[in-house]
């Protein structure tokens, strides 16, 4: 996530390497769920054939999964400053009816993002390293067979019961993505309106206006307003 910049194409929220990774491990994540969905249960046995077969599927979900955990690390250090709750945060949660009913201005201002949002990174965050850690412990031929017996079964109840929970939080994830209209631009082009900003992040709209004021003072022009923009990128 970064900071302003350009008078037409709007305000930068997240550079291209961001978006990347992003579109990196949803599809990686994706194709975990389904794969994993495949030995979860006989009737989703089928989906095998989306990776080549059962073994081929058996073979390469560890793989994705410590590729996906990799660029996950990179997005959740890239992230983690702008998904530490603030205390503005508390007031918005109390105001959620609001947001649910679609009167969203109504609840109070917030930073660059939600707490829904905020909710979903540290979900993840902990989902993430636990189901890194329990696949590596039912990892065949490669770990599984060299550990005691109880781990295993302890590592695969906790490997379902967490990919449970990190499927439902990505459905929430997407569902969301889809009902804030303007949120796919973000993560496709990086860039939003500046009435996008402001009616929905607005104290990260407001910090924008602030940083563009300074850097236009510092370069000795008048003060930046809405219809001007700095051409600099922060990214
Ligand atoms: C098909 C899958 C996915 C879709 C369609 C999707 C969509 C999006 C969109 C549109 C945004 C921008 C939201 C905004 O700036 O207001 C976003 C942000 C983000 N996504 Fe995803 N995403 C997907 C999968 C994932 C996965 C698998 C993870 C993590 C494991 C993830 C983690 C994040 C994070 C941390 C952000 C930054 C802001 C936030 O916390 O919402 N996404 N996603």
């Amino acid at each position: 996530m970064t900071t302003p910049s350009d008078n037409k194409r709007g305000i930068l929220r997240y550079t291209t390497f961001s978006r990347l990774n992003h579109w990196f491990i949803a599809f990686t994540f994706v194709c975990l769920t389904l794969s994993g969905l495949a030995f979860f249960h006989p009737f989703f046995f089928d989906l095998t054939a989306l990776f080549g077969g059962p073994t081929m599927t058996r073979i390469l979900h560890p793989f994705i999964g410590v590729a996906m955990s990799l660029g996950f690390v990179v997005m959740a250090v890239r992230f983690f400053k702008v998904n530490l709750f603030k205390r503005h945060d508390v007031a918005w949660v109390r105001r959620i009816g609001d947001v649910l009913a679609n009167r969203d201005e109504l609840a109070p201002p917030i930073g660059a993002n939600n707490p829904g949002q905020k909710l979903v990174y540290w979900v993840m965050l902990l989902s993430v390293p636990a189901l890194l850690l329990s696949g590596f412990f039912i990892w065949r031929p490669y770990f599984a067979d060299i550990l005691p017996r109880g781990w295993l079964r302890f590592s695969s109840l906790v490997h379902a019961y967490v990919a449970f929970v990190a499927i439902v939080t990505l459905i929430i994830h997407v569902y969301s993505a889809i009902w804030v209209k303007g949120s796919f631009r973000a993560m496709t082009q990086g860039r939003v309106s500046r009435a996008w900003a402001k009616h929905h992040h607005r104290l990260w709209y407001d910090e924008i206006v602030e940083q563009e004021r300074r850097e236009g003072g510092e370069r000795g022009e008048r003060p930046l307003d809405e219809h001007r923009m700095p051409d600099k990128e922060t990214p």
